[in-house]
């Protein structure tokens, strides 16, 4: 990796979703995580979560067994979370907030408040030669909470700023929640914490925040399994990446001028 370089983990939860709509077995997660990783996925991103809504138990097993990216398994601080994981060593447990009645992550884990709570099981994952990040919301405290629970990586939760980039894109709020992600961002890395990024992204809102440098991998799920209904996977993702990589490079070209 040179700074230059930006991973894309992708998150293939919604291809369980439309599967669960049914049953049955199709379309198949471990199979759009193989084509991901074809089309130059550096990564794939897994959410059991505790009901189950989306990824299964059998799809863990089967991504552990049939897939060479690395697993970054996205779970609750729960004991049942943590023997599934450590049953199955993925390469990586991010470790995010979940309440049942919320249609998607909503917001960053309280790292800060929850420090008590999440060390045991930073701890345990660390022992288990898993790398463990924490999904927190962009701001100090949380990162600083992160850096004492002795994560080695954060990913900041993007989800207030693809909201206001809806809302406008060139509006202050989406201005402002962008310079609250640089900012987090460099605090991370000033810490010494590897920081990642994602929730909502899409090929627009996704363009400044992979220009920031110290980020060095963004997890996309929801707008690629969306755009994959119009354009295939495989084109959606090679879209995607080659956005980030343009933005990547217009960023530093941007710094060294
Ligand atoms: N990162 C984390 C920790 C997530 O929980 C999710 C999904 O909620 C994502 C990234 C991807 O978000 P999206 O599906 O909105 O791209």
């Amino acid at each position: 990796m040179t700074d230059k370089d930006l991973r894309l983990g992708v998150n293939i939860d919604h291809v369980a979703t439309i599967r669960n709509a049914r049953g049955g077995g199709h379309p198949d997660p471990v199979r759009a995580a193989r084509q991901a990783a074809a089309a130059g996925a550096d990564g794939i991103t897994a959410h059991l979560r505790e009901d189950r809504r989306h990824i299964s138990d059998d799809d863990i097993q089967r991504l552990i067994q049939s897939i060479e990216l690395p697993l970054n398994f996205e779970m609750a601080a729960t004991q049942e979370m943590l023997q599934i994981a450590l049953r199955h060593r993925p390469h990586a447990a991010c470790i995010v907030p979940e309440k049942r009645q919320e249609v998607t992550t909503e917001g960053g884990l309280d790292a800060d408040r929850g420090r008590e709570v999440l060390k045991p099981y930073c701890d345990r994952l660390a022992e288990a030669g898993i790398r463990v990040s924490l999904f927190i919301d962009p701001d100090s405290r949380q990162l600083e909470a992160a850096r004492a629970l002795g994560a080695p990586v954060v990913e900041l939760h993007t989800g207030a700023y693809c909201e206001a980039f809806i809302e406008d894109m060139e509006g202050p709020r989406a201005r402002d929640e962008l310079v609250r992600i640089q900012d987090a961002a460099k605090l991370a890395a000033d810490l010494g914490l590897e920081c990642h990024a994602g929730h909502g992204l899409t090929y627009d809102s996704v363009k400044p925040v992979a220009a920031i440098a110290s980020l060095v991998e963004l997890n996309i799920g929801h707008f690629l399994i969306g755009e994959a209904i119009y354009v295939g996977l495989d084109s959606a993702i090679k879209r995607m990446r080659a956005i980030m990589d343009e933005a990547r490079a217009d960023g530093l070209g941007a710094r060294r001028a």
